[in-house]
This record gives C-alpha cells, sequence and structure tokens, in this order.
C-alpha cells in the first residue's frame, strides 16, 4: 500500500483498503510503542498545527506521535499568527509548504482545509471540520477491532444524538466505506442532510454496509454492540442554542436505559471527548443548573464511568492512528 504525499480530507477520500491499512498499521505502531521496539520513521520531518479551534487530544496526539518519531511540530493558532484574519489560506499554504513536510489544520469550513490542501505542496491533514472528523474515525475503528476482536465489516454501531455535526458525518461515512452495520438515531431536523446520506448509500452499495437513519433510539440501539454520542452544541455553535438542543436532544441521552435496548450485555459506550457527564467543567456546571441535569447531559455519569465505557482507550488511540497517517504519507 503506497499512501505517500496524500493528504487526509475526509474518509471519501480513501477506499476500504487504505483506511483498513491505516488501522492495521496504528496497532502496529502501537504493540511497537509498547514493547519499546518503535522505529523512527519521521526523523527530522517538521509538521506545522494549525489550530483555529481548540483541542486537547488532537494537538497532543499529533505532538507525541511527532516527537516519538523522531519529527519536530510548530503550533499556530488564528490568535498568535497571521492564519486566516491577515494572510489567506491559499498564501499560508504556500509559505507553510517551504518549510514543513506536513500541514495539519482544525478550523470551522471544509472548504478552508480543501484549500490549504490545494496550495500546499505537503501532505494536508483534516484535524476537525464542521462537516468531517476523519482522523477520529482511525481510532473509533480501532477501538472497536480491539474490543470485539471482529473484522471491520462485521462490526455494529449506533450514534445518537446530534447526527449532523462532523461525528454523526464520519462515523456515517466511514461506517458505509467499510461495510459496517451503521445506525443514525436523532430528531429529525438533526439527522444528516439528504447530500449525505446519498454519499453514504453509494458507499454503502459498494461495500454491503447496512444503514440504519431514524427517530427511534429502540429501533438504532437493538443489536447494536458498539453506541457512541457526542456534544449537543459544538465548537463553533452559539451558546443560546443550547436550550433547544436539550429539548431536542434529552431522549437521545445515553443511559442505562438506552444501552439496555440494544441487548447486548456487553456493549460499549463511546465518545470522541471532551464530553459533559458531570458539573466539573464552566459549560458542563452552567447547563446541569439550567436543566436540572444533575446526572449529566448526552452520556450519564455512571455510564461514562462504568465498565461499558471505553472512550480513554479511544482517546489513547487518537494517538496512535495520528502517527500511522503521518508515517504513511511523509514516512521513511
Ligand atoms: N476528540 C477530539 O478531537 O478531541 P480534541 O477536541 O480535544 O482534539
Ligand atoms: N462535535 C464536536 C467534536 C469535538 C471533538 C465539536 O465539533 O465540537
Amino acid at each position: 500500500m503506497n499512501l505517500k504525499n496524500r493528504d487526509f480530507l475526509k474518509e471519501i477520500d480513501f477506499t476500504a483498503d487504505e483506511l483498513q491499512y491505516l488501522i492495521d498499521l496504528a496497532i502496529e505502531l502501537k504493540a511497537a510503542k509498547r514493547e519499546r521496539r518503535e522505529v523512527k520513521h519521521l526523523q527530522d520531518r517538521n509538521i506545522a498545527l494549525i489550530f483555529e479551534k481548540t483541542s486537547t487530544r488532537t494537538r497532543c496526539a499529533f505532538e507525541v506521535a511527532a516527537f516519538d518519531q523522531g519529527a519536530h511540530t510548530t503550533y499556530l493558532d488564528g490568535q498568535s499568527s497571521q492564519v486566516g484574519h491577515k494572510e489567506s489560506i491559499a498564501d499560508t499554504a504556500r509559505v507553510l509548504s517551504r518549510y514543513y513536510d506536513a500541514i495539519q489544520f482544525r478550523g470551522k469550513s471544509q472548504e478552508m482545509v480543501e484549500e490549504l490542501a490545494q496550495f500546499s505542496d505537503v501532505p494536508v491533514y483534516n484535524g476537525l471540520t464542521d462537516e468531517w472528523h476523519p482522523t477520529q474515525m482511525l481510532a473509533d475503528f480501532q477501538t472497536m477491532i480491539e474490543h470485539t476482536g471482529r473484522k471491520t465489516n462485521e462490526l455494529s454501531f449506533a450514534y445518537v444524538g446530534d447526527a449532523r455535526n462532523n461525528m454523526g458525518h464520519s462515523l456515517l461515512m466511514m461506517g458505509a466505506i467499510m461495510g459496517c452495520d451503521v445506525r443514525i438515531a436523532g430528531p429529525s431536523e438533526l439527522l444528516p442532510s439528504a447530500e449525505i446520506r446519498a454519499l453514504a448509500d453509494a458507499a454503502a452499495a459498494k461495500s454491503g454496509a447496512r444503514i440504519t437513519l431514524t427517530d427511534s433510539m429502540d429501533e438504532a440501539l437493538l443489536g447494536a454492540q458498539f453506541v457512541h454520542t457526542d456534544v449537543w452544541v459544538s465548537m463553533g455553535e452559539s451558546p443560546e442554542i443550547w436550550n433547544e438542543r436539550v429539548k431536542l436532544l434529552s431522549p437521545y441521552q445515553v443511559n442505562r436505559e438506552a444501552l439496555a435496548k440494544t441487548g447486548v450485555a456487553d456493549v460499549k459506550f463511546m465518545h470522541c471527548l471532551p464530553g459533559f457527564h458531570n458539573e466539573q467543567t464552566t459549560i458542563g456546571f452552567e447547563i446541569a443548573s439550567k436543566t436540572g441535569m444533575h446526572e449529566g447531559l448526552e452520556v450519564t455519569h455512571d455510564i461514562f464511568e462504568s465498565d461499558l465505557s471505553v472512550v480513554f482507550d479511544q482517546a489513547e488511540n487518537r494517538m496512535h492512528t495520528i502517527k500511522a497517517i503521518m508515517v504513511a504519507t511523509i514516512g521513511d
């Protein structure tokens, strides 16, 4: 498999075999690091990390993966650099391509990361846009494979909640490409658009994936081995929509009752994080105080902390999968 010099912008740019190769490489890199036999494939490479939106996992995963492999990173944001407000994406791409071997971008629009890739001479990685979160998908699939020992096309999972955000879109598309049994549940106004559904249907026609989009938790959950959710208000959305979202999405909370609907005794809970499951964050406290939802928002605290929750394995795998992307695209 040769992925040298490829951008990593969205799932549909890749075949199932290419995505599987990256997941397998991440599994091998994880084992190599644990067994202290990691070989450095990125000696003296330089990686630019542009973050228009905040991050803990994605930034740290890129930095640690780069350092493990012998590469160096530079962090840029909108305030302390010229990106966006004073210099266009096209100009930034051409400047950074002269210094760096790859560029990571997290920001609002998919068009922006696509434009960065168009004007850049080096691979560009999408670290999250409003539309897609493709690096997260490799970690989510690595985690589901590790926890079941199943082949990718034997996985069955549900995503419940705000299903027209980056996570809803990406889980739908990745499941469709990889041939999974994918169930997406949310209120009809928060289900993926017709355009996204058409893309997923086309991918499913090739892979044999089963896709269910529904407003029914019962329908989505029965038989699912994994239940994913995400925050009810994403980065860049107005805090004023919290009230409306809580009303719309409360029936889609992941709690004990929801997991029981799967009928799967060892069902696992997944969340890309950060998640609101207690009042130990400013937003979590504020929304819980306003709504009286003291047990958690998109997921209850007891489920988040239970043995069914694999969220920290999932978070760890961000690093191994991001390392796999860099090794595959710019490594020796
Ligand atoms: N899951 C994820 O992308 O986390 P960060 O926002 O912390 O990078
Ligand atoms: N949907 C979330 C994902 C965070 C990793 C957001 O965009 O804020």
